[in-house]
């Protein structure tokens, strides 16, 4: 039997900045990994956008927005730790916008109306602010404040940071069950024998629902990634994030550009399909038309963990000494560090923020997609 203070389940980007923030606070973390390499946050582009993301105003927002503050100062002390660079970049995001667009009655975010200043750009003002738009862009929405990370740098940096704090990180060790009694988890069942620790923490994002009837199920996301400046001397020629209706457009420093995301209901159907890269390239290159002669680099997808309501469930669940950190769906790097802050507050000093009860698990109880955990 494996023992530890506190067991992490999943070794995600999650699961990863719940364990340095615990680590920091003193307790003996072990985080169990099923495959690293397979965690949705190799998947993502990295985009941190509560705002072009139009979420309505609300916990969620409130949610993005607090974490989006965080980032500045979260991977400075990351990339001092580790001596990794995280590709952190508040470099805004454009929303442009077609006529067709407009037609169809794409409307600013309500939270557009709590902004000191419209972020509305006319035609002449967008085409000016990035040179390359295609000219049937009508004008659009630009969020100063939304920013990027490179999320497998990123990644690359948590696992650093944990390794260097000692955290206990086992990889490909998948949890096959959890076991509870007297409404306590009673220890886990993993590949190389079982674990228990005083209190655990559930962060296995797309594959939850294996362990705890939780209604997240996996959305697929297929991406693939352009050379933008594949000649020496030439420079980025982007130098924001553009957030189209169907698709995104991320520059990279080092001259990439990832392109994102198909959002496809197809369970934990592998691979990149003809349909999901031709759709991503038809709309990216109809938003930014010099794509089309860029060199492409990588295809890839992964699997974000979707739950009803598209927000992640966060904190207490039915059993005493297990939380449950999931379900982040498109916001899961944006919502590391405010997730690590609250739930590292939650168990070591027992201090629960107000905001956690718009993310509880009970939301979903009496409804449809019923979490029985008896
Ligand atoms: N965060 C954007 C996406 O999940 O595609």
């Amino acid at each position: 039997m494996n023992k530890t203070d506190i067991l992490i389940i999943g070794g995600g980007i999650i699961g990863l900045s719940v364990a340095i923030e615990l680590r920091l606070c003193g307790a003996a973390v072990t985080v169990l990994s099923r495959n690293f390499k397979q965690a949705a946050a190799h998947a993502a582009a990295g985009m941190l956008a509560p705002q072009a993301e139009a979420l309505s105003s609300g916990a969620m927002l409130d949610l993005c927005l607090r974490s989006r503050s965080l980032y500045p100062d979260w991977t400075h002390k990351l990339e001092i730790m580790t001596g990794i660079d995280t590709g952190y970049w508040p470099c805004g995001i454009l929303a442009p916008a077609f006529a067709e667009d407009i037609k169809n009655g794409l409307t600013p975010p309500d939270q557009c109306q709590l902004l000191p200043s419209s972020p509305w750009l006319d035609q002449a003002a967008i085409q000016q602010h990035q040179p390359g738009l295609s000219p049937k862009v009508v004008g659009g929405w630009w969020f100063p404040e939304d920013a990027q990370v490179d999320n497998r740098a990123l990644a690359q940096v948590l696992w650093a940071a944990a390794t260097q704090l000692g955290v206990n990180l086992c990889e490909g060790v998948p949890v096959e069950a959890i076991h509870h009694q007297h409404g306590r988890v009673i220890g886990v069942e993993a590949l190389l024998g079982e674990w228990q620790a005083e209190q655990y923490v559930l962060a296995t994002g797309a594959w939850s629902a294996e362990l705890l009837p939780v209604p997240v199920s996996p959305r697929k996301g297929q991406m693939l990634s352009v050379q933008a400046s594949p000649f020496e001397g030439t420079a980025q020629p982007l130098q924001q994030v553009l957030f189209g209706s169907q698709i995104y457009i991320v520059p990279r420093q080092d001259g990439r550009i990832v392109i994102g995301a198909t959002v496809e209901d197809v369970g934990f159907t592998p691979s990149n399909t003809p349909a999901g890269i031709q759709t991503l390239l038809r709309e990216a290159i109809a938003l930014y038309p010099c794509l089309q002669d860029f060199p492409v680099q990588e295809f890839w997808w992964g699997f974000r963990p979707a739950t009803p309501d598209e927000c992640p469930i966060l904190g207490l669940s039915p059993y005493d000494n297990l939380i449950i950190a999931t379900g982040h769906y498109r916001n899961g790097i944006l919502l590391a560090p405010v997730t690590a802050k609250l739930l590292s507050d939650l168990i070591v000093h027992r201090k629960v923020d107000p905001l956690l009860a718009h993310f509880d698990w009970q939301r979903f109880t009496n409804t449809n997609d019923r979490l029985s955990m008896s």
